[in-house]
């Protein structure tokens, strides 16, 4: 099976090129995994902007599968230039649909928690039947990129050819993400002696982008990647909490001070309950974070010799 992955020096699409170049033993959910090329697709070779470059990629590499890891993920950027969240998300994902349909390719595409409004009270998890209500520029245009996507490949009779994937709160290697940003706010705010203040009204589901990567991949190689699926790190946690197991893992000793999330404005809305039941299950998060973190150790400790 030839796969194409776009967005592929972004945080998902690097950890997605990880899991299907692995050895096919090193792959639980697939041990004899039928993956054969993969194609990575970036700027400038591949950009959003350019609707025309996802038919041109696909008749150059005839990828059997292509997942759809890039997007405009800026959620504050997309609050204020609509428009372009929705060129980005919305518009290249229906030319990438339209491509894929072209050349008879199944297309993977990733989407996000916050399709939803994020008022859900019950303490569950939203799941692929859930009512979908965006708060937001980005999740308007990813869930309009969903809809456009479905209505097509509903059009040629090839709906078990798209998946859509939802997830949320995704970290990982390169860093620049949520641990990474509490680890370096942390040291500032020992220096300072200012308060760590952490929204804690945000509630979510922590995802590892390597552990939704292999997920995907063992989707894929069971013939399960068909329909609208959520897949994240199993169990919720708050903004604050989450700060506060990473710097307890990390050894780090430094209060985390809860604030509203009112009193942190920013131009995009998240929701305030960004949990998704897993259709796939992952470990804990906490789990996933303890492996993160001890990769930063590893680079921090001085080689041996
Ligand atoms: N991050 C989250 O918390 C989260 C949560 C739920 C769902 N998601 C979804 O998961 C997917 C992967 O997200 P991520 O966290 O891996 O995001 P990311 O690290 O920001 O990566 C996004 C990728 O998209 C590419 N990209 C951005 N603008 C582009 C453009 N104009 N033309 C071509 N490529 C462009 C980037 O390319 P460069 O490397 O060249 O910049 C990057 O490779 C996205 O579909 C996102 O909507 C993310």
């Amino acid at each position: 099976m030839r796969v194409a992955i776009t967005g592929a020096r972004g945080r998902l699409g690097r950890a997605l090129v990880e899991a299907f170049s692995a050895p096919p033993g090193d792959h639980a959910e697939a041990p004899e995994h039928p993956w054969e090329v993969v194609s990575t697709w970036s700027r400038p070779d591949y950009d959003l902007d350019d609707l025309k470059a996802a038919d041109r990629l696909v008749r150059r590499d005839r990828p059997e599968v292509i997942v759809h890891a890039a997007a405009w993920t800026d959620v504050d950027g997309c609050a204020r230039h609509p428009d372009l969240a929705k060129r980005r998300n919305t518009d290249a994902t229906e030319a990438l649909a339209r491509a894929c349909l072209g050349a008879g390719s199944r297309l993977v595409l990733i989407s996000t928690n916050e399709v939803f409004d994020g008022r859900r009270a019950d303490g569950r998890g939203y799941t692929p039947d859930d009512r979908v209500g965006p708060l937001n520029a980005y999740g308007d245009s990813k869930l309009a990129g969903e809809r456009a996507a479905r209505d097509a490949f509903n059009r040629a009779s090839h709906r078990e050819q798209l998946a859509i994937i939802r997830t949320a709160w995704l970290y990982g290697p390169p860093g620049d993400d949520f641990p990474t940003k509490i680890l370096a706010a942390a040291e500032r705010a020992s220096r300072t002696h200012e308060p760590l203040r952490v929204v804690s009204d945000e509630i979510g589901s922590p995802t590892f982008a390597p552990d939704l990567a292999r997920a995907i991949a063992g989707l894929l190689a069971n013939g399960r990647a068909s329909g609208v699926l959520h897949v994240v790190n199993a169990g919720a946690v708050s903004r604050a909490d989450w700060a506060r197991e990473i710097l307890r893992q990390a050894g780090v000793d430094e209060d985390v001070e809860d604030i509203a999330s009112r009193a942190w404005p920013r131009a995009s809305t998240p929701p305030a309950w960004a949990v998704l039941a897993s259709d796939v299950p992952l470990r804990p998060w906490s789990v996933a974070l303890a492996e993160y973190l001890a990769t930063f150790r590893q680079a921090a400790a001085p080689a041996a010799g």
